[in-house]
């Protein structure tokens, strides 16, 4: 699909990080914006930020995705503004790590809520909507993590996990709607996602190593308008998806790349 002056744009987790980037990238290129966060303040400030649609005002929902009543009233509401839903982008979505075993019940609760829940509610929601116009385009915002889960992030790298199967099966399911789906493995961007913990991050992952969001904005849009079945940004992630078949030629390259505490078990 092409992202142009009359696309319907839905997406979640739209305050903040990669989720306000690719919205004001979407309404740069004319689309119409429906936006999805908790904070209802940092919605309305971005709706009026954005650069405008000439198609009307950009709308805002504001939503816990990890309740279903909430996500399918806010997704409702946005569609009957905006006429109908073309584009989805289920981005919501929380990180906490930590050594498992320590790890509060309530941290890993929230992301197996956000990143599971949310992203399965958010696409329940929308489809209805989408089918009934018979041609769209969904983004699943899975990670790097999806494809090879590290230390100090099982419970990130399964909820990302579960992502990536509900991307993939669906992209096959729904080949004969008219609606596509891209899945989206990014690596480590500057985002807010761990202003929380900035002083307590895995061995294998600093602050320096991220990256820019407009870099994976790009890539996202490319994915979108050239109908990739995934994006991995940087294209260097792909490797992780090695995992599944070499395993251990996988943990050597991280340990090369990251150093051990990527892959502590020499197996
Ligand atoms: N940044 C990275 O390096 C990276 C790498 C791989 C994957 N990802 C994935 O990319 C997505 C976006 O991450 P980000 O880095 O942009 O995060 P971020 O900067 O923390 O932004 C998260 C956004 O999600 C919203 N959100 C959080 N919990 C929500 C909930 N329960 N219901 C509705 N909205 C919620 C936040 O707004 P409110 O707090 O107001 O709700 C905010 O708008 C996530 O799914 C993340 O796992 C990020």
């Amino acid at each position: 699909m092409r992202i142009q002056r009359g696309t319907r744009a839905v997406v979640t987790g739209a305050s903040r990080g990669i989720g306000r980037a690719l919205s004001t990238e979407l309404a740069g290129r004319g689309a119409r914006l429906g936006l999805v966060a908790r904070g209802k303040e940092g919605l309305e400030d971005l709706a009026v930020e954005l650069p405008a649609s000439p198609d009307g005002p950009h709308a805002t929902a504001a939503a816990d995705v990890s309740k279903w009543g909430q996500t399918s009233r806010a997704i409702d509401r946005l569609a009957k503004r905006l006429g109908g839903i073309d584009l989805l982008v289920a981005n919501a979505g929380v990180l906490h790590y930590g050594p498992f075993i320590e790890q509060e019940i309530e941290e890993a609760e929230a992301m197996v809520r956000v990143n599971v829940f949310g992203t399965l509610y958010t696409l329940k929601a929308a489809l209805p909507h989408m089918l009934a116009g018979r041609a769209g385009h969904i983004v699943v915002m899975s990670s790097a993590a999806g494809l090879r889960s590290f230390p100090w992030g099982a419970v990130y790298g399964g909820t990302k996990a579960f992502d990536r199967g509900l991307a993939e099966a669906l992209r096959h399911e729904l080949a004969a709607t008219g609606i596509s789906v891209t899945t989206v493995y990014p690596g480590e961007y500057g985002t807010t996602i761990l202003d929380h913990q900035r002083d307590r991050l895995p061995a294998w992952r600093t602050n320096e190593e991220e990256r820019p969001v407009s870099e994976l904005v790009d890539a996202i849009v490319e994915g979108i308008e050239d109908d990739h079945r995934a994006v991995y940004a940087p294209p260097a992630v792909r490797i992780l998806g090695l995992s599944g078949i070499a395993p251990r030629l996988t943990d050597q390259i991280l340990t090369r790349v990251r150093g051990r505490s990527a892959a502590p078990r020499p197996d």
